[in-house]
């Protein structure tokens, strides 16, 4: 993609010996914990997507109509002019909801790990909307530093983080994240934000355990991975996906579990799981309106405005940075 504004040109092997030293550590550490956005290789990515179809799996289609309730009030609450960042853009389909509606955007910068995601969104939204000015960056979003010079044209920088991929981070993570996007979005900056909502715990256990198994695949992929890229030997019978609600944190917890006693070995090294140990790989935050305030204020940002569907099952925020900071 020539001419695109890469802040990091990572590569495949740049991936790769980051999964690496991330599953070294993580096999060695108690507890044994793996970070979730390894989860997200190219067939990780298409059992998301089948996640996101699932008759148990609530978020995906309730923020979709969400997006599409209040897309317009977005687009006046920004006004003309702006920059849209996306975080982890993934396929971008809920970003299309917001680029149709705001008015005469400065540039769409979607910020995405995988490259080969990245140049596929990035060539479709150039084929779907020619007068769009789209600046790609292909960086971690947790460890971005600075935007596209492109992006200082704009009247305003407006964030956008659908999904409730926030979930994924510790109430600390998330405030530190939150910090750092406030600092990159500047003075005025906005951030829409979808976030996950508590409730009933069996809606909650059933999203992240359908009957189809598709989530469970989802999980033990991260063995296959192993497999496939660091010359893993993980037996895939002797595993299974766990996933269950604390209700104590207000998150769900999701695990392999080792199904008896084994060792494996893991780009040279050999690791002996107990049967029944666990090898973390989510949590997945659940937030209540007041949670939300308060995580929004622990980074100074404001709620602007928050939306829900009838079932209060998500809620989408706009949140704004205080005029007076840069
Ligand atoms: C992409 C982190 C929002 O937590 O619901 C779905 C990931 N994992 N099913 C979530 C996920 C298993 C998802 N997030």
């Amino acid at each position: 993609m020539n001419g695109s504004a890469l802040l990091l040109d990572r590569d495949t092997q740049d991936d790769r010996t980051d999964f690496r030293d991330a599953v070294l550590a993580g096999l060695s550490a108690r507890p044994r914990a793996i970070p979730a956005k390894f989860l997200y290789d190219a067939r990780g990515s298409a059992l998301f997507d089948a996640i996101c179809d699932l008759p148990e799996y609530y978020p995906t289609r309730t923020e979709t109509g969400i997006l599409r309730a209040c897309a317009g009030e977005v687009a006046t609450l920004s006004g003309p002019g702006c920059a849209l960042v996306e975080f982890g853009s993934g396929s971008s389909v809920k970003s299309r909801l917001l680029l149709e509606a705001m008015d005469r955007l400065v540039a769409y910068v979607p910020i995405d790990i995988s490259r080969q995601h990245l140049d596929q969104t990035a060539a479709r939204l150039r084929r779907d909307y020619p007068g769009l000015n789209v600046e790609p960056v292909c960086a971690d979003y947790m460890a971005l530093e600075r935007l596209p010079d492109e992006v200082s044209a704009a009247r305003r920088r407006i964030g956008f983080f659908p999904g409730s991929t926030i979930g994924n981070l510790t109430p600390g993570e998330a405030t530190a994240f939150l910090k750092r996007v406030r600092r990159l979005l500047g003075t005025r900056g906005a951030l829409v934000l979808g976030v996950d909502l508590r409730k009933d715990p069996r809606r909650l256990h059933d999203a992240y355990n359908d009957a189809a198994g598709v989530t469970a695949e989802f999980t033990l992929n991260l063995l296959r991975r192993m497999n496939r890229e660091l010359d893993a030997n993980f037996d895939l019978s002797g595993f299974a996906h766990e996933a269950f609600y604390n209700p104590v944190e207000g998150r769900i917890e999701i695990y392999v579990r080792s199904l008896r006693t084994q060792a494996v070995t893991v780009a040279g090294r050999t690791f002996t799981l107990a049967e029944g140990e666990r090898i973390h790989t989510e949590y997945s935050y659940k937030y209540d309106e007041a949670g939300i305030r308060a995580l929004a204020a622990s980074a100074d940002f404001r709620i602007g405005r928050f939306w829900s569907d009838a079932e209060r099952l998500f809620a989408v925020v706009y949140l704004e940075a205080p005029d007076d900071r840069p």
